[in-house]
């Protein structure tokens, strides 16, 4: 077979457009930058303000998704999305964990949380050395991730982005599910398919049946705690995302109501984590 300009443009969009699934959906991040805005101190909200471009509206989870956007933009990102951690083993040791396929340490999704978290703590310097809105646009969606079970996943399966199965009725890999579809179905079954009704949701709950909780959440004696939080990550992973799970399983009813608790839970950790980083950050 020749190759033609057919050929050439049906590959690219191929290996561009393949959902590689290496975050959260928009919605996700969508909903963790919602729910951690209107929790901001009066100085972190200032500085979000000043930091985001005009034409976001002051609306930081307009712009949650900008990271997955600039990925191949900014190759060298797309490793900062995620970490992967040795096969079925389920614990995560920064030392060990946090590096690219090619072994550069601190290139993962903790040590991106690090990075970008120092870099806005020069936020008010005279000569900045960093682009601090590019810095905020980062760390909150890497925030996101790092609470997406999933990004904290195994080596040879890549994060589950190498397991097929059904969801319901469709093919899916399994990091997907964990991405989108469960997020999704739960929109459309109960929240009427809007997404700022599960926002509202998961906010009320932040301040009632998980109150206590969440100032849990928000406790950590560092700026920001990755540590914990891809400890955590690779726990629910292996507690829930992979388990009972093959390659070809059919993922329907059972598995979407016992998993969306999980989902719902990271997705509040994340938004209250976030905000209370910005804090400190801004505090
Ligand atoms: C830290 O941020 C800079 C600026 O965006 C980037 O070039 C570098 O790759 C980042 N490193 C990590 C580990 O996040
Ligand atoms: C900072 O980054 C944003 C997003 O990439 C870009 O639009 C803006 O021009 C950059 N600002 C500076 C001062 O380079
Ligand atoms: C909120 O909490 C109630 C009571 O525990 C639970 O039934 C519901 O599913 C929760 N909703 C969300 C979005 O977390």
């Amino acid at each position: 077979m020749e190759l033609n300009k057919f050929h050439i443009v049906a590959f690219a969009v191929l290996i561009f457009y393949i959902p590689v699934g290496h975050s959260w959906g928009i919605d996700g991040h969508l909903i963790i930058c919602r729910l951690a805005q209107p929790r901001l101190s009066k100085a972190a909200a200032d500085a979000v303000s000043q930091l985001l471009p005009a034409d976001a509206e002051n609306d930081l989870g307009s712009l949650c998704s900008w990271a997955d956007r600039v990925k191949f933009r900014f190759h060298w990102s797309s490793p900062l999305h995620y970490l992967n951690t040795p096969d079925n083993l389920c614990t995560y040791q920064y030392n060990r964990d946090c590096k690219d396929e090619d072994g550069r340490k601190d290139r993962c999704v903790a040590g991106a949380i690090n990075n970008y978290t120092t870099q806005l703590l020069s936020y008010g310097d005279s000569s900045p050395r960093y682009n601090l809105t590019e810095a905020l646009l980062f760390l909150s969606h890497f925030m996101g991730d790092i609470h997406q079970p999933l990004h904290v996943g195994f080596t040879s399966d890549k994060g589950a982005n190498t397991i097929d199965v059904h969801w319901y009725k469709r093919k899916a890999v399994l990091h997907h599910v964990w991405d989108s579809s469960i997020i999704e179905t739960a929109e459309e079954r109960f929240y009427d398919a809007q997404v700022n009704e599960l926002i509202d949701a998961l906010q009320k709950n932040i301040t009632t049946v998980w109150s206590d909780q969440a100032k849990a959440w928000e406790t950590c004696d560092k700026t920001s705690c990755p540590d914990v939080y891809a400890s955590e990550g690779i726990k629910a992973a292996c507690d829930w995302a992979y388990k009972g799970v093959h390659e070809d399983s059919v993922l329907g009813d059972d598995y979407f109501l016992s998993r969306r608790p999980v989902v719902n839970l990271r997705l509040a950790q994340g938004g209250v984590r976030l905000a209370a980083t910005l804090n400190r950050i801004f505090g």
